[in-house]
This record gives structure tokens, C-alpha cells and sequence, in this order.
């Protein structure tokens, strides 16, 4: 669901429904003091047995350490089979909340109310839901559908400007891979989302969520069609991981969608004035589009050939046929590309 002023509608509809007994609202500590407070005040109203746990924000704590206190203080209050978990925050919080929903007792109703852009267009929806460990991000973790997602636009108009850029980097991606319109809609009004206009944020929410929700129920699992979410994503994390973390997702797929784009400018008859238009949309959302200095396309291919899209030794990636298509190569959207070919849009 989505809409202004909807934190206020959740009490009344977990009563309704009756889904469970307890609700365990689980966020972090800055969305702690900016809604949850007042969400919890307001389930408390029509609800038997709520109680908030908070975490310290920030990914480092997407930990099984984290994942295991939230359980042990939902243990301690006697949260029962009978329980829901109710994951309020950025995607820290919707993916390790989501996480112990998929555990706990084997398995509680998960509501999900993301309150940062990213969340709302990407990791609420889906049912990816991990924890990080030394060894990598989200190396363990469930696929979880949650029960319900409400999007709540007016608890956007506290996130900072880098928060924003972070979910338009992913918006923009969808206009790419499924929506000419989209596009076209963002290239008319980037600027209103940073202005937090209702209208334009319930536009390009609702849409990215239904491309999403769209190739997540015809492929949960990322089979083929699913592959398509990630434009920009083989490069982008292997920048992200070369950076050691110092450069965000966001600004890392940004990058990765413009190197992929000019990979696909040779191979799949994107064209150059598509090209343009992709990196000047980045530009006005603020995001990078070049390379930093110090990472080459040497070790940005050794990195991706350990990545998990590495098929037989080959580098597979999605990539662009025209704005809102993707290409596929007979039934698959893994396009096989050679390292020569990455070097050589690396140069351009
Ligand atoms: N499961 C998926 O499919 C999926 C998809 C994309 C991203 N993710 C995960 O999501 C995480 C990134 O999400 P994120 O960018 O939301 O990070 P985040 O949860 O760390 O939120 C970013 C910051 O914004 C704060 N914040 C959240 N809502 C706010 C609000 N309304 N006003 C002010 N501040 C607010 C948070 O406290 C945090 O400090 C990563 O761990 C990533 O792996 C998962
Ligand atoms: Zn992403």
C-alpha cells in the first residue's frame, strides 16, 4: 500500500486482520526517535502486545549479532508462534527484520514499513531478506515474502539528499530495464523528488515497485528473468567492493549503469543517444558517472569473474537493447561478455 499519512492505518488494519497475537516493532535508532515512537503509541491504541526494539543504524550492524539480540529480547517478552515482526526503518532494517521474521519460530508474519527511498522502491519488495558476516554482504539470509508493505511517503521528507540519490540511482534503473514512460517521466521531474512533491513521489514509487513485483513473481528465485534488476549491478559491486565500501551502492550502480551501458552500445544495438540520455539523468540526480581514478577495468574484471554472475568462467551481465528493454540472447537475459570487450568500454 501506498499513500501519505498510512503509518496511521497500520493499527487498525493488524487488528482487522488479526494476523497475530504480539507485534514486535523493529527499526533503528534514527528511525527510532523520527516515527517509531509515535508508530508505537498509535499499535498500542488498538493492539494487545507491542513492543519496540531498537538497534544502533548503520550496516555494519546488518550482523548476526544483531539479528540474534532482536530475537533474544523478542524470547525474553514472550513472543510466541502467534507473533509478527513489523521491520520500520531503511533497508538495514527491513532485510535483517525480515530475516528473523523468516526464522523465528520457523517462520511469523513480516510487515514491512520502509522509511527510506531505497527501501520503498527496492528491498521491501521481493522477499530478499540476509544479514552481512566478515565474509561478504548478505551471505546468509531467506527469500521471505512479507505479509504486507506500506509506503508511507511522508516519512520520506526527513531523509538527506545522498539518501535520496541512493533510491533514484535505483528508480532510474527501472525506467532502463522495463519503462520507457518512467524514463520519460523522470527526465520531466527529477528535480520535484528532491523537493519531496506527494504526486511525483507516489508516481515513481508505485511504478518501480510494480516492475519489481512484476519480475519477482515471475521469477522469486532469479532463474533468468529477475537477472534484469541487475543493470549496473555487475560493475557497480565490484566498484563498491574495490572502494572498500567508501563509495555507496547508489553512486557504485551509477557507474556500473554507465560502463554497462557503453558494454552494451557494441553488443546489443543500445544506442548512443540513449547512452546520453542514462548518463545526463544520473548527472541531475546528482549521482557519479565516471570511474574513480584508482580503480581500473583490470581489477574490476577480477572481481566480478569471484561474483556470483560469473557463469563457466564467463562473465554474464544484463544489458540494454533500446530505453525500457532489455536484451535477451534466445530465452536468457545473461549476455555472455568478454573481458576485451569491458576493457574497451572502459576507454571510451
Ligand atoms: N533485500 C533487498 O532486495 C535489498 C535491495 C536493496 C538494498 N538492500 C539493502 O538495504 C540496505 C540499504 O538500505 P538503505 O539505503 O535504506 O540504508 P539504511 O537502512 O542504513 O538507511 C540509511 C540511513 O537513513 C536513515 N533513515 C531511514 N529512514 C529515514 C527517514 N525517513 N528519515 C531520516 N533518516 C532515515 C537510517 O537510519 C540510516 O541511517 C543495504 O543493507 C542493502 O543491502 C536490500
Ligand atoms: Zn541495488
Amino acid at each position: 500500500m501506498i499513500g501519505q499519512g498510512l503509518l496511521d492505518r497500520i493499527a487498525g488494519d493488524l487488528a482487522e486482520a488479526g494476523i497475530a497475537h504480539s507485534h514486535a516493532l523493529v527499526t533503528d535508532s534514527n528511525v527510532a526517535e523520527l516515527y517509531g515512537t509515535d508508530l508505537l503509541n498509535n499499535l498500542k491504541e488498538s493492539l494487545n502486545q507491542v513492543s519496540m526494539i531498537s538497534f544502533p543504524a548503520g550496516e555494519q550492524n546488518k550482523s548476526r549479532e544483531i539479528k540474534s539480540f532482536i530475537e533474544d529480547k523478542m524470547l525474553e517478552s514472550g513472543f510466541g508462534r502467534d507473533s509478527s515482526v513489523i521491520a520500520l526503518g531503511g533497508g538495514v532494517v527491513g532485510d535483517i527484520a525480515g530475516f528473523v521474521a523468516a526464522t523465528y519460530m520457523r517462520g511469523i508474519p513480516c510487515i514491512q514499513v520502509p522509511t527510506s527511498l531505497v527501501a520503498c522502491v527496492d528491498s521491501s519488495v521481493g522477499g530478499k531478506t540476509a544479514v552481512d558476516t566478515p565474509h561478504g554482504k548478505n551471505l546468509i539470509g531467506a527469500f521471505y515474502q512479507p505479509w504486507r508493505v506500506y509506503v508511507d511517503t511522508s516519512t520520506l521528507k526527513t531523509l538527506g539528499p545522498k539518501e535520496v540519490a541512493e533510491g533514484l540511482a535505483e528508480i532510474i534503473k527501472y525506467g532502463v530495464i522495463k519503462s520507457s514512460d518512467l524514463f520519460e517521466y523522470l527526465e520531466a521531474n527529477i528535480e520535484k523528488i528532491y523537493e519531496f512533491d506527494d504526486l511525483t513521489l507516489l508516481y515513481v514509487i508505485e511504478t518501480s515497485c510494480r516492475i519489481k513485483a512484476e519480475v519477482v513473481q515471475k521469477d522469486e528465485k532469479e532463474q533468468n528473468l529477475r537477472k534484469i534488476l541487475n543493470f549496473g549491478h555487475t560493475v557497480g559491486h565490484a566498484i563498491e567492493q574495490l572502494s572498500d565500501y567508501t563509495i555507496s551502492h547508489g553512486e557504485a550502480i551509477s557507474t556500473g549503469m554507465v560502463i554497462e551501458g557503453k558494454i552494451a552500445l557494441g553488443e546489443t544495438g543500445w544506442s548512443r543517444q540513449e547512452q546520453k540520455r542514462l548518463i545526463s539523468l544520473l548527472q541531475r540526480a546528482g549521482l557519479p558517472t565516471e570511474p574513480p581514478q584508482d580503480i581500473n577495468a583490470g581489477e574490476i574484471i577480477d572481481v566480478m569473474k569471484i561474483d556470483k554472475k560469473v557463469r563457466k568462467g564467463k562473465i554474464e551481465m544484463a544489458l540494454p537493447e533500446c530505453m525500457g528493454e532489455m536484451k535477451k540472447n534466445g530465452e536468457s537475459y545473461g549476455i555472455e561478455v568478454s573481458e576485451q570487450t569491458i576493457i574497451s568500454a572502459f576507454k571510451l
